[in-house]
């Protein structure tokens, strides 16, 4: 399927006042896109309309609530490629595992973007074009060690994504999930367990647009840390269970 390209609409960006939306929103820009900009905090997104005059527009919305993700719809242009990417991890163990540590993730990264997508899929299947991006995680390709939570609910994702490829192929709407490693951003600023092949937020945000303008299904990197859990991923518990725990055994 052709995705589409800056001259067919606005790129719709979540989570865009900081981290990874922020360097998908400022690529997006550099590459011609005029990107609509979500997060709670106003005055974040105002400030990177400021830099780009004309080039972004402030949508600001707390994902969690649907009827503020339809206001700040509303008044945008049509939206040719949505990046769902507002998200938030909390470290859990088996130790200190808690049903409202994750309900609270549930809520934003798999209902927070239920209400992003149900906005806007409708739009985009009647007009039988658009591409959307759900950003997951390497840690939902697998449950990984002290992140319990948050790797259901970046599974979940998945899964969202995979269904949902079946039925807007045939409607023309792209859809991809979006797996990356780690990435400095300041949800990874407060971790203080190693983090292997930490990359930049702008490396994350041009391996995203290279998958979406390539229209790839699965966009994980990076390929170092993203190869082994795949292939790890596809072997018989007895093994995967052993090599993820001396993997990650910081
Ligand atoms: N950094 C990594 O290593 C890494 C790795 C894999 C996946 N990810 C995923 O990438 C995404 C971005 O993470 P990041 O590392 O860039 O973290 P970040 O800098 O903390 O960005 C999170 C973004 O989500 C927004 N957000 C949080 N709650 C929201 C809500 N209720 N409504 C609307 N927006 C909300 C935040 O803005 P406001 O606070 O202004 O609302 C912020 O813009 C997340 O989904 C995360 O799970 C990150």
């Amino acid at each position: 399927m052709r995705p589409p390209g800056p001259g067919e609409g606005v790129a719709w960006i979540t989570g865009a006042s900081s981290g990874i939306g922020l360097a998908l929103a400022e690529a997006h820009v550099a590459h011609g896109w005029t990107v609509a900009v979500t997060a709670r905090r106003v005055e974040e997104l105002e400030a990177l309309s400021l830099r780009f005059p004309g080039r972004v527009l402030v949508a600001p919305a707390d994902i969690t609530d649907p009827a503020a993700v339809r206001a700040a719809l509303a008044p945008l242009p049509p939206i040719a490629r949505a990046i769902l990417n507002a998200g938030t991890y909390e470290r859990d163990t088996a130790d200190t595992f808690t049903a409202a540590r994750l309900a609270r993730q549930v809520d934003l990264n798999l209902i927070g973007t239920a209400h992003c997508l149900e906005a806007i899929m409708p739009t985009m299947i009647a007009a039988r074009s658009g591409q959307i991006g759900l950003v997951s995680s390497l840690a939902g390709l697998a449950g990984l060690p002290g992140s319990a939570s948050y790797s259901a609910t970046k599974a979940g994702l998945i899964a969202l994504a995979e269904s949902l490829r079946f039925d807007l192929r045939q409607h023309g709407v792209g859809i991809s999930a979006i797996c990356p490693g780690f990435v400095k951003s300041p949800l990874t600023a407060k971790n203080t367990f190693p983090m292997p092949f930490l990359m930049e937020a702008d490396a994350a945000a041009k391996a995203i647009m290279r998958g979406l303008d390539a229209d790839r299904f699965l966009i994980a990197f990076p390929e170092g840390l993203a190869r082994p859990l795949r292939i790890l991923r596809s072997l018989p518990y007895g093994v995967f269970f052993p090599l993820i725990a001396r993997g990650t055994r910081g």
